[in-house]
């Protein structure tokens, strides 16, 4: 059996492809555009290994998606690739549709070629998976209830839209032609490998680096974190237990305010790493100019998932936290490589005005 994921070199799927191949022998076709936020670094233990084909290309290819497809037979397809940071669609939205609406539509009309050719039994458990956010539904007040499956879409950002325009060309492709589909809309991630420019690793980063931890605005906007290995383990159950057509809300209930989070970070680092004058990271902190358009809180009700599949997350936010610290504090290697080129001149770019 064979199952092939794009956008694993990212984040998130080369977090979900290495958890993959710890606890399977199925075999992984990685197919994977290789854009800034790809990187091969995060997938070098996997290069021996037979169970673990990566293929450089783009999900919006035809001809090469057909190709895998009819070499490979996959029983399942797990859509991960896409661009993802919210600041780059703000400076160049084309590229968001380009991979997110355009790249999703041509991979989905090649699975769907695909899966129609497939015999009645193999049609019927194969599956696609789509890994969406829950940026679609928009923005929260502080005493809005957290996003349900059933919350309207109101995306505000070039990338949310985007995403909230594939999620809808997926849910089409299952209402229309009757791919089996399965869509995750999963709140703000953080843990290894995660690619610099996100809040998180920018955080850990600088401050280790002397540098100002960059604080948009008032700090008090609200993300609810989600350590990846839990997302990884949610899609995982989603795959193998949900309803194809079902979309399926992933949150670990830990909202934040982006200030404490922050401040966590420096604690820990204060602890595992003080500075050698004394002083403390926090000290780092400078409030720098608000993004615009810049949604105030997300929050996610993931009861969904647990009562119909029995997922909950094994991590809380503290323990979460400290993991990550300690593993980019582990990791120099990996650091090193992916802060030079393409990472460095974008934030020259974005925090321009700061330097
Ligand atoms: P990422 O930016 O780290 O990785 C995206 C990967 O997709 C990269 O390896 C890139 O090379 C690849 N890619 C981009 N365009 C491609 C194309 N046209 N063809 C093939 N590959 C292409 O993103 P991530 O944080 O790992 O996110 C993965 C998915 O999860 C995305 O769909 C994102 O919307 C979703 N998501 C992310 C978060 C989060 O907090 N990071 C939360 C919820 C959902
Ligand atoms: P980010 O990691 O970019 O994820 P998203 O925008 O998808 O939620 O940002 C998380 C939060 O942190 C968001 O409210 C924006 C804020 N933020 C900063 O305050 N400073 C920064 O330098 C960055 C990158 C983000």
């Amino acid at each position: 059996m064979t199952i092939i994921v794009t956008g694993g070199a990212g984040f998130i799927g080369a977090n979900f492809v290495l958890d993959w191949l710890a606890g399977s022998d199925e075999q992984v076709v990685n197919l994977d555009a290789l854009t800034y936020a790809g990187n091969l670094d995060t997938l070098a233990s996997l290069k021996n290994d037979r169970r673990h084909a990566f293929v450089h290309g783009d999900i919006g290819d035809r001809a090469l998606v057909g190709r895998l497809l009819s070499e490979y037979q996959p029983r399942a397809v797990i859509n991960f690739a896409a661009e993802s940071h919210v600041d780059r669609s703000i400076h160049g939205p084309g590229d968001f549709i380009q991979t997110n609406v355009v790249g999703t539509f041509n991979l989905l009309e090649s699975v769907r070629a695909y899966w129609s050719g497939l015999p009645d039994a193999a049609k019927g458990t194969f599956r696609f998976l789509h890994v969406s956010t829950d940026e679609v539904y928009g923005t929260l007040a502080e005493q809005d209830p957290p996003f349900a499956e059933s919350k309207r879409y109101e995306p505000n950002s070039p990338y949310s839209a985007s995403k909230a325009a594939s999620d809808h060309l997926v849910r089409a492709w299952h209402h229309t032609y009757g791919l089996p589909v399965l869509t995750t809309n999963c709140s703000n991630n953080y843990g290894p490998y995660h690619f610099p420019e996100k809040l998180i690793p920018l955080v850990i980063l600088n401050a280790l680096a002397g540098k100002s931890l960059p604080i948009y605005g008032d700090g008090l906007q609200v993300r609810d974190w989600l350590y990846v290995k839990d997302h990884c383990s949610a899609i995982r159950r989603v795959l193998e237990a949900g309803r194809p057509g079902e979309t399926y809300n992933v949150g670990g209930w830990n909202e934040k305010p982006n200030m404490e989070v922050v401040r966590a970070i420096c604690a820990i680092l204060d602890e595992l790493q003080p500075k050698t004058d004394g002083g403390a990271y926090s000290d780092q902190i400078s409030c720098v100019q608000d993004r615009p358009g810049h949604d105030r809180r997300y929050a996610i009700d993931a009861r969904k998932l647990e009562r119909e599949l029995g997922w909950k997350p094994a991590e809380t936010f503290e323990t979460g936290i400290r993991k990550t610290v300690q593993w980019y504090l582990d990791n120099q290697d990996w650091v090193n490589h992916v802060t030079s080129g393409a990472y460095r001149e974008w934030v020259s770019k974005q925090y321009e005005a700061e330097a």
